[in-house]
């Protein structure tokens, strides 16, 4: 490159290398698994040692100065150089640097083909364990609250249209399993990207006597992978794990639309603490969700991190190609993100004050206890339900005359139009007696959500 020509070169032949140096370096993103790469290293040179490969001593100051090289980059950081392309170069320069040549017998029998898919697996591996641990503080906030409220009544909606009273904590608890549905998802994607492609090597394996089992072992892997071109090739764990993410990131949204909606004034369900709403710099009287916002804006980019790696990687052949290498924005990105977005809405949830009369008062206004008539004419005059249907919708229609609610409807008006209405049927139809009524299996009664929570609770420890 530079030696190419002394006269012009500097910038004629020095441009296109110093980009080729660019497009090829990994290491302003890669550093991040910097801790993985140690531990990867670390449980690959004892083996090599045990195995005898590589001499004892060499081992023993290979392992020690690997400890020094993390220690170095957990105080100053990774230095960007990008001469060095990758975390992997980058960390055998510095060992080199720390104990000399011995660092040069590291590199034994494998390559940075199974060495990066081996960091990789642990980096996926440690960044679901931290989703976890956030998705189980997310579900704590979500059962708190839908403990206080477990007979809280709001309007349920179907089609955003007042259907039937629920309760607000079985709205909630309905996230409850939204994010359980999640935590299995995460878990079964943990359970099979657990196994150690290192000793793979480049792509056929090696000719050392290698013991892959061990190496396996010492980095919390169930066992080896099975195939060494798959293993070099393989990203199917960090797509799981994007594929999980963007299904997380797909329920935080939906959550964070309602939270949107409910803090609206014609909604007025929820006001959001000082801490999770911003002001606008004209409108003083604003107080916007902008965090919920964004956790909906998210789940585009995460989902986007999901469809970056699904093209990477569509049309590659076996075994390793460099395109693979952009495998790791996406998920880093996706991590981020989704971690903010579990943050924040925990703290949301955690900090809402929910106007439990103003949802109440919705609740009682669009003759959302229609359905308790009809199921009590069923019930109590064995009046088919089709039929039950129709005169229900005539009561609602006088009701929306008088101007009132349908439990406000006079006797005389709903016998006028169909007799076999009697005043029992008063008992139904207010917003507590019809909540209370839903005991089915998964039904809002506050009983059950009661139980619901409990069941969660028990599941969750
Ligand atoms: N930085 C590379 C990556 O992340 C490491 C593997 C490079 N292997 C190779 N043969 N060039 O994919």
């Amino acid at each position: 490159m530079s030696d190419s020509n002394q006269m012009w070169g500097g910038r004629f032949a020095e441009g296109p290398a110093a980009v080729m140096r660019e497009i090829n370096a990994s290491i302003p993103f890669d550093k991040r698994m910097w801790r993985q790469d140690i531990r990867g290293s670390q449980a690959h040179v004892a083996m090599l040692a045990k195995q005898g490969i590589v001499a004892g001593d060499d081992a023993e100051a290979i392992a020690r100065g690997l400890d020094q090289v993390a220690a170095h980059y957990d105080a100053e950081g990774v230095t960007e150089d990008l001469a060095l392309e990758d975390i992997h170069m980058q960390t055998e320069a510095r060992l080199a640097e720390a104990i000399g040549p011995a660092a040069g017998r590291l590199h034994t029998a494998r390559s940075r083909n199974d060495q990066v898919a081996t960091d990789f697996r642990l980096w996926v591996r440690d960044a679901i364990d931290e989703t976890l641990a956030a998705l189980a503080a997310f579900q704590c906030a979500l059962l708190d609250r839908a403990e206080e409220h477990a007979a809280s009544v709001m309007p349920g909606f179907t089609h955003l249209q007042s259907a039937q009273p629920v309760t607000l904590g079985h709205h909630l608890m309905a996230y409850v399993e939204m994010a359980r549905r999640d935590v299995g998802r995460f878990a079964d994607a943990r359970a099979r990207m657990n196994l150690s492609p290192l000793g793979s090597a480049a792509l056929a394996g090696t000719g050392f006597p290698v013991d892959r089992h061990a190496t396996a072992a010492a980095l919390g892997f169930d066992g080896p992978t099975r195939n060494s071109l798959d293993a070099v090739s393989d990203r199917d764990f960090a797509i799981e794990y994007l594929t999980c993410a963007a299904q997380c990131a797909l329920h935080l949204s939906r959550l964070a639309e309602e939270f949107v909606l409910w803090a609206s004034q014609p909604f007025g369900f929820v006001s959001l603490s000082d801490q999770w709403s911003t002001g606008s710099s004209i409108m003083p009287q604003k107080r916007n969700p902008d965090a919920a916002e964004l956790v909906r804006g998210h789940a585009g980019r995460i989902t986007g991190c999901l469809v970056s790696l699904m093209v990477t990687m569509k049309g590659l052949p076996l075994a390793y190609s460099k395109d693979m290498q952009d495998d790791k924005p996406p998920v880093f990105e996706c991590h981020d993100l989704l971690g903010l977005c579990l943050a924040a809405m925990t703290g949301m949830v955690e900090s809402a004050t929910f106007r439990i009369e103003r949802m109440r008062a919705v609740a009682e206004s669009g003759f959302a206890t229609a359905t308790d008539l009809a199921d009590w004419l069923v019930r109590e005059a064995g009046v088919p339900f089709r039929e039950a249907h129709h005169i229900t919708g005539r009561a609602v229609a006088r009701a929306e005359a008088l101007g009132v609610r349908l439990d406000q409807v006079p006797i005389d008006d709903l016998t006028a139009i169909d007799a076999r209405v009697n005043a029992g049927v008063y008992s139904v139809l207010s917003v507590d007696a019809s909540v209370s009524s839903r005991t089915s299996f998964g039904g809002t009664a506050p009983d059950n959500v009661r139980a619901a929570i409990r069941e969660a609770r028990e599941a969750l420890a």
